[in-house]
């Protein structure tokens, strides 16, 4: 075990593994930081997309959608820290490099998101659920490991979510332009990072869906797991009278702090709106209709909360999405669209990356949360240490 004490004073190489709400993949990501004088650094050593095991997915999405029998979920934990297990080790052994791994740091699956207390609820905070036997993980890899980092913020009452923008304000704020850091994920987020802002100026929220409904109708009028490219989008029509019930969703316009989950966006809301208009809209024009509010969300997110931005720095699998990019592009065309690629940043491994770091924080003794940004009443080290 390393000393933490000094875990500052030298590079470290940490990995970060990421499981998103869409469960499409194991993101695995080996970065090494550096801190120089407080300023850090990120060099990325190497990512990779390990597949979700169908069997864990499915189990997963029972856990969410069904009510189960407790040993499913005790099971699923360290089910789950085998699949990582295996992930980081196929990583190691595909690696060029001799990778020399000093720390791990797992999301895990969040299988319960609620940033408000739930209504007549006894536990009045709000409430957030990461499965991951990390634990497990630290024998099995003989790796520190550091886990469950949105625990510490919701006990202080905030959301616990969104964590990645410590990493935006860190190593993509500018002091010439308005920077957005967008992650269209299942669910999408924002970091809203102003001109030469320092940490209480900035902003970060979920804004809604990300590929979550488009993934959903894919699945229930496609049999099929994404709408690659965005390619079936293109082909539809837009539903005004469905877009106008979209639009009705309250939390679209909510203000900030704001942060939500599947849990809004579940596989019965979705067809439940297909059941509604599949009478008189065809199935391609469901995928074009959400993609199209998908970007709308977004959109209508930075118009109302956001100073006008510079630059919008995209992630997450829906950056692949061209139909939903292009649309975004149409409905905000003062700001420059880049991928995080041209910042040596991949966007399918910058969520694995973001929890790399927080651990690196973690075990420099960092706060990670930002309380502006989580509602949480202070600033605190995130995570549990597993060794
Ligand atoms: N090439 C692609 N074209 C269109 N959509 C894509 C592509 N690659 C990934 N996606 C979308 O991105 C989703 C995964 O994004 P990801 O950032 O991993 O989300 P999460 O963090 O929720 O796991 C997929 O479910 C899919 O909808
Ligand atoms: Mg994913």
């Amino acid at each position: 075990m390393m000393n933490i004490k000094d875990w500052l004073s030298a590079p470290r190489t940490v990995c970060g593994i990421m499981t998103g709400t869409s469960l499409d993949g194991i993101d695995v990501a080996v970065a090494r930081f550096s801190d120089f004088d407080g300023k850090h650094q990120y060099e990325l050593i190497d990512y990779y997309t390990f597949d979700f095991p169908a069997e864990l997915k499915s189990l997963a999405m029972r856990i969410i959608h069904e009510q189960i029998h407790i040993s499913e979920f005790s099971e699923f934990s360290y089910l789950l820290a085998r699949a990582y297990t295996d992930s980081v080790k196929q990583l190691i052994a595909k690696s060029k490099i001799d990778l020399k791994i000093d720390a791990i740091g797992v999301h895990g699956q969040t299988l319960w998101h609620r940033g408000e207390p739930t209504r007549g609820a006894i536990y009045t905070h709000p409430a957030s659920l990461q499965a991951i036997s990390f634990s497990a993980m630290a024998k099995w890899l003989e790796i520190p490991v550091v886990g469950n980092f949105r625990e510490a913020d919701t006990a202080l009452g905030g959301h616990g979510a969104p964590l990645v923008p410590i990493f935006d304000y860190e190593f993509f704020r500018s002091t010439e332009e308005n920077i957005i850091c967008l992650n269209i994920g299942g669910i999408s987020n924002i970091t809203i990072l102003p001109k030469n802002c320092t940490l209480t100026d900035l902003q970060a929220f979920d804004t809604g869906p990300g590929n979550v409904l488009i993934d959903n109708t894919m699945n229930i009028l496609f049999d099929l797991s994404y709408d690659r490219s965005g390619q079936i989008a293109e082909t539809g029509i837009i539903s005004s009278e469905l877009t106008n019930e979209l639009k009705s969703n309250r939390f679209i316009s909510q203000k900030p702090p704001k942060s939500t989950g599947r849990e809004m966006f579940t596989l019965d809301y979705t067809k439940d709106l297909i059941n509604k208009y599949s009478y008189k809209i065809q199935k391609e024009d469901f995928i074009t209709t959400f993609t199209n509010f998908t970007a709308l969300s977004i959109a209508e997110n930075i118009k109302l909360f956001s100073m006008p931005a510079d630059r919008i720095i995209c992630s997450g699998g829906g950056a692949n999405n061209k139909y939903l990019m292009k649309k975004l592009k149409e409905m905000i065309p003062a700001c420059e669209l880049v991928k995080s690629d041209v910042y040596n940043l991949p966007g399918d491994s910058k969520e694995a990356v973001c929890f790399a770091y927080l651990a690196y924080r973690t075990l420099g003794g960092l706060p990670g949360n930002i309380p502006s940004v989580t509602g949480a009443t202070k600033e605190t080290i995130l995570g549990v240490i597993a060794v």
